[in-house]
Order: C-alpha cells, then structure tokens, then sequence
C-alpha cells in the first residue's frame, strides 16, 4: 500500500466493532511510532495515556464529543490513547499542539495499515476524563485519540458546487466526507 493508499484510507470512524480487542502490546507499539516522530526543539514533551480494557474505553467514550449523536455503547472504540503535554519537561503552549497532531495522525495512519481506523477527538470533557485517567497534574490533555476496527464506511469526494464541506450519510451509513479541490488548495502566484 503506497501512503497516498494509507492517508486516504485513514478516515474519521465513529462506529466499531467492540468484539476486537487490542492488548496492552498492540497499544504500547502506536506510542512507539510517537517515540519517532518529529518533535518541536526535539523536547518529546508529548507523554501517552493508553486504555484497551473495556470498562475504561467505555469510561473515557463518555468523556467525549462526537459528531452527532456518537459515540454510544455497542460502537465504542476498542482503544484510547490520550495525547498528554508533560508541563515538567516544557510548558509552551504554542509547541505541543502541533506535536500532539504529528503523533496523532501517525497512530492513525499505523491503524490504517493495521486494517483499523480511529478519530481524532478535540471535542472531550477535561474535568471527567482527568477524573478517569487520574493524570498527575503536570499533564495536560492536548488531544484523544480513539482506535479500533470500524463498522461504518467512509468515503471521500470533491466539495461540490455549493461549497459545503459538511460530511453527510447517506442511506447505507456510509458517510461521505467533501474535500476541496487541489487547485484550490494551492494558492496562485502573485
Ligand atoms: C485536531 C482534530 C480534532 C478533531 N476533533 C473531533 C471531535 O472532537 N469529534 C469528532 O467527531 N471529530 C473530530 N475530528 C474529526 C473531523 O471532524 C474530521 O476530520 C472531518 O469530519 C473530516 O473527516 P475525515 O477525517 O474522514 O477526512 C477532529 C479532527 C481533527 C484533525
């Protein structure tokens, strides 16, 4: 699979299959990739909080906001890792965020070519998922990142003439995600 083959594929899931597990070993090999990853003055001051088991998975879905109605139990994720600013290595705002998406799309991307998919998830209750995870209070949640095998197709087309870049599904719970145009993507030469 080439990695335009893996980004496409590596679209925003909200419905799994909750039978599939992954184990504590399939959760720690997503963070090794961080581990890798390009990072702001190289500080790493990204750290990793991964929840596999159930009960936990279930806990942290509630902590967080989905598009729509999601995520509800029977579609959960199988796995969560929560991307952490540690405040004891660097305190800089402005770095981390963009460390936190570098480390989140490649977790993405890796699930991608696992056969699997995810979600990037901003949208999160801080005070209860702190609550569940029972982070130290050096540790700041930049971003959640859910895992697992899908349920629920996803596929990409151009943005059409009304210039809407809203998803929508359609009858078979497919939903189809509008992309801008590469010609507009790219700006014109003055
Ligand atoms: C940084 C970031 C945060 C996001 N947060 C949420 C979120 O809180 N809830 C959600 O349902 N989707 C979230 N998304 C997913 C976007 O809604 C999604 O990327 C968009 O609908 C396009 O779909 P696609 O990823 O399949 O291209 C987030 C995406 C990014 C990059």
């Amino acid at each position: 699979m080439t990695l335009k083959d893996l980004v496409i594929k590596n679209r925003s899931f909200r419905a799994y299959d909750e039978s599939f597990k992954f184990t504590e070993d399939d959760m720690r090999e997503f963070v090794e990739l961080c581990r890798y990853c390009a990072t702001s003055g190289n500080q790493q001051a990204l750290k990793f909080y991964i929840a596999w088991e159930r009960d936990e998975v279930d806990a942290i879905a509630k902590c967080t906001h989905w598009g729509k109605d999601r995520p509800y139990p029977g579609i959960n994720p199988s796995g969560f890792i929560v991307i952490l600013q540690d405040n004891d290595i660097d305190k800089r705002a402005w770095a981390w965020w963009r460390d936190a998406g570098i480390a989140a799309q490649t977790i993405l991307l890796r699930a991608a070519e696992r056969g699997l998919g995810g979600l990037m998830i901003g949208s999160f209750d801080k005070k209860p998922l702190r609550d569940v995870t029972k982070l130290a209070d050096n540790l700041k949640i930049l971003l959640v990142v859910a895992i697992g095998k899908p349920t629920e197709g996803s596929v990409l087309e151009d943005m059409g003439e009304d210039g809407s870049t809203l998803p929508y599904r359609d009858e078979n719970g497919v939903t189809h995600v509008r992309k801008r145009l590469l010609d507009d993507l790219i700006v014109k030469r003055g």
